[in-house]
Order: structure tokens, then sequence, then C-alpha cells
């Protein structure tokens, strides 16, 4: 059974949901699975643009098959090559073997690191900035290097200015039935899942992301066409834009406090939790709280590339900082955390190694303001510790205010 919409004239969305999927690379939790998009061009020549995940390929070759009718396929366009897209390029070559594939000289070579398939006879090498003139449609290609693999690149179908832009400005999650975020609910159905993924997936890569939004058209781009997720168009083509653009900055996208805490036996978690309650008598209105045992880090991650301001709190544990908080930091460090205010509760009944360990992974970061006094409590805040635990509340409180703060 074929599942496939037009997009555009002689465009077509031929792409597969995954519900079923629980990680998105083994590693981030999909609890409403993911898109692989397709697009199918049938002008006076018929170019895939990118496949799909070798899992749902049933679907996929139904698709295309359905769409083309009684064509074959002319071209095949490879915008990115991890294996989430590019795991039918063997099944689609088989099964249109006159095909020609459009990549640059990366694409090929990392197809031949994953396949064993000749593709020499098939390719058609394009170079940053060329237009490739199919008639009827036009695709200029735009190079997206470390965006967030080294072969990456998009291209904008000139006539509608669509531009298909491989994972950027893509989501976690399935499409529900509409295809475009203007056909649903954005907010509450992707704008979280767009920014967990961008975070994780692509958030190092910040400067590769602010250059490609340069070198980009963006003034004719009309629909953004992503290899997952929601398609943008109308008033969604420069919202998503302009998150995208704050993102690759390191920018927060609003004043507010995210509260991160590791605890064994809940007095780290209490001493968080008392300050949180002292910041919302302090009028603080936007807080997010976690244990970072609990939930995982990718939707932490998400809500720090959101908010100003940062709170962290974890016990000493085996002389080490502990290490869900260890590994939430670290992961901060390389995805490239920067322009956050950070304050410290650190915990220790013997030894105090955790403010230390706290200290050195966030002063790694780029232009990160400790906010200060911060504390190092023994085993559990004690009553004459409360007068500490308002300084550091009202110093979050003020740092909010302040028309400084990001
Ligand atoms: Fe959706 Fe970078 O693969």
């Amino acid at each position: 059974m074929n599942i496939t919409r037009q997009i555009a004239p002689d465009i077509h969305w031929v792409g597969v949901n995954d519900r079923r999927l629980q990680r998105f690379e083994n590693m981030f939790p999909l609890p409403q699975g993911v898109a692989y998009n397709s697009y199918l061009i049938t002008g006076e020549k018929t170019i895939l643009l990118d496949t799909v995940d070798s899992s749902v390929r049933d679907q996929f070759i139904e698709n295309v098959a359905y769409v083309l009718g009684n064509r074959s396929l002319d071209y095949l366009v490879i915008n990115h090559m991890e294996p989430d897209h590019c795991g039918n390029i063997e099944a689609i070559v088989r099964s249109y073997p006159n095909v020609k594939v459009i990549g640059n000289a990366k694409t090929f070579q990392f197809f031949s690191q994953y396949y064993a398939m000749d593709l020499s006879n098939h390719a058609i090498e394009v170079s940053d900035g060329q237009l490739l003139d199919f008639g009827s449609h036009k695709l200029r290609f735009y190079f997206a290097p470390m965006v967030h693999w080294p072969e990456v690149m998009f291209c904008v179908e000139e006539r509608n200015g669509i531009l298909f832009s491989a994972d950027a400005f893509g989501s976690f999650g399935t499409l529900p039935g509409a295809l475009f975020s203007d056909e649903l609910d954005f907010d509450t159905l992707f704008l979280a899942e767009t920014r967990r993924y961008y975070s994780n997936i692509v958030g190092r890569f910040g400067s590769q992301v602010h250059s490609v939004l340069q070198k980009l058209p963006l003034d004719t781009i009309t629909m953004i066409a992503p290899l997952h997720g929601p398609l943008h168009r109308k008033e969604y083509v420069s919202r998503v834009l302009e998150l995208h653009k704050t993102w690759s900055l390191y920018a927060p996208e609003q004043k507010g406090v995210v509260l991160a805490y590791a605890s064994m036996y809940q007095n780290t978690e209490q001493a968080v939790e008392a300050l949180a309650f002292k910041l919302g008598e302090l009028g603080v209105k936007e807080m997010r709280i976690y244990d970072v045992s609990n939930t995982h880090p990718s939707y932490i991650i998400a809500d720090i590339f959101k908010y100003s301001h940062l709170v962290l709190g974890a016990p000493t544990y085996n002389m080490n900082l502990y290490l869900p908080m260890e590994a939430l930091l670290k992961e901060l460090q390389v995805l490239n955390l920067q322009n956050r205010h950070v304050a410290i509760i650190a915990n220790h009944s013997w030894a105090s190694v955790a403010k230390k360990g706290l200290n050195q992974l966030v002063g790694a970061m780029k232009n990160i303001t400790m906010i200060e006094p911060q504390l190092d409590i023994r085993s559990t805040l004690k009553r004459n510790q409360m007068e500490q635990l308002d300084s550091l509340a009202q110093a979050i409180a003020d740092s909010l205010n302040s028309p400084d703060a990001p």
C-alpha cells in the first residue's frame, strides 16, 4: 500500500514513518518514532532526493514505484550518506539500473566505505554552488560540511524555492498524517522534539550551521523539506530559520533556569528543591527540574539549549563527581554549549570532590558566567546554610532580571 503526497507541482513526498524504532542512533529515545523523508520530482526528468532507512524498505520502494507509474528513475540525489538515509541506494540502483547517482566526492567515498556495489558507472559528482538543469526543474547544490557529517549537501529546487536540507531543520517524531508544520500543532507536537534533535545531533556544529545559513539564498526559499519531521512553509520558514540561527549561536531562546541534579539519598535533591522554591518565591516562573539519573540526557540538553541559566547539583561519588552528572557535562562540552549562567550546589560527606569536578567541567566551556556563592554542603543542607541558599537564589534572580543577561 503506497502512502505518498504531492507537496508542489511534480514534487512528491515518498518517505516513511517508523513508529517502531525505540532509539535513534541506538541512543536517543523516540517516544513518537521518527519519519524518514524522501522526495521525488516527476518533471521532464524523474529525480529522487535521498532514500530512507533499510528497515522501512518495502514501503519506500512501493511509494517510489507508485509515484513513478510507468516511468523509470533518471536520477538519485544523495544529500546525506548516513545509513538512515542511504540504506536503500543499492535497492534503488538495482530496481532502476540506468539511474544516475548525484553526490559529491565525499558522498561516493562514504558509499564505498559502507557498500560493496560499484557506483562508478552511475556517479555524477557535483561541486559546491553547481546548478544542474533538468529542464522543468533545476537544482542548485550547496555543500553543508559537518552539518553534521562531512559530505552533507543541501539543494534548492529553484522553480518552487524548495530547500532540500538533509538533516538540518529536522525533528524526531513521526508525521501525524499532516505533513507540514502549518497543518499541525507545531508548538505542541514538534517544537521540543525539533530542539532535542538539533541540540543533540547537530548541536556541536553551530559554526558550520551558521556558515551554511549565510550562504543559502534564504529570501528565495518558500519551503524547507528536511529528511526528518514536518516540512515547513508559510510563516514557519522564517520561524524555523530563526530558531536554528539562535541555536547555532548557542544563544538561549529565553530566560529561565534548568535545575539538573544528581542525588543518592535525596539530600542534594532537597537542596536543589529548596533553591527552586526560593526562586519561585522571588518570581522566577520558567524553571525545569531534572534528576539526571531518571531523565535521558537528550531531554535535559534540549532544555539547557533553550534556557539562559543552569543550576547543577551533585554529590561526590567514589572520589569523583557523581558519574551521570559527569556524563551530562561531558556531553554538553562535546556539544559546545556556551553562553550560559551557571550555579553550583555540591555535596560530600568526607571528601569534597564534586565541587571541583563541576567547576572543572563547566569551566572548560566557552563564555560561562558562574553565579556565586557556590554551595558545598556536607551530607545535608543545614539550617545555618539557608542564608547562603538565599544569597544564591537572589543572585540567580538578579542575573535573570539583569538587562545584560542573555
Ligand atoms: Fe538522519 Fe544524519 O542522518
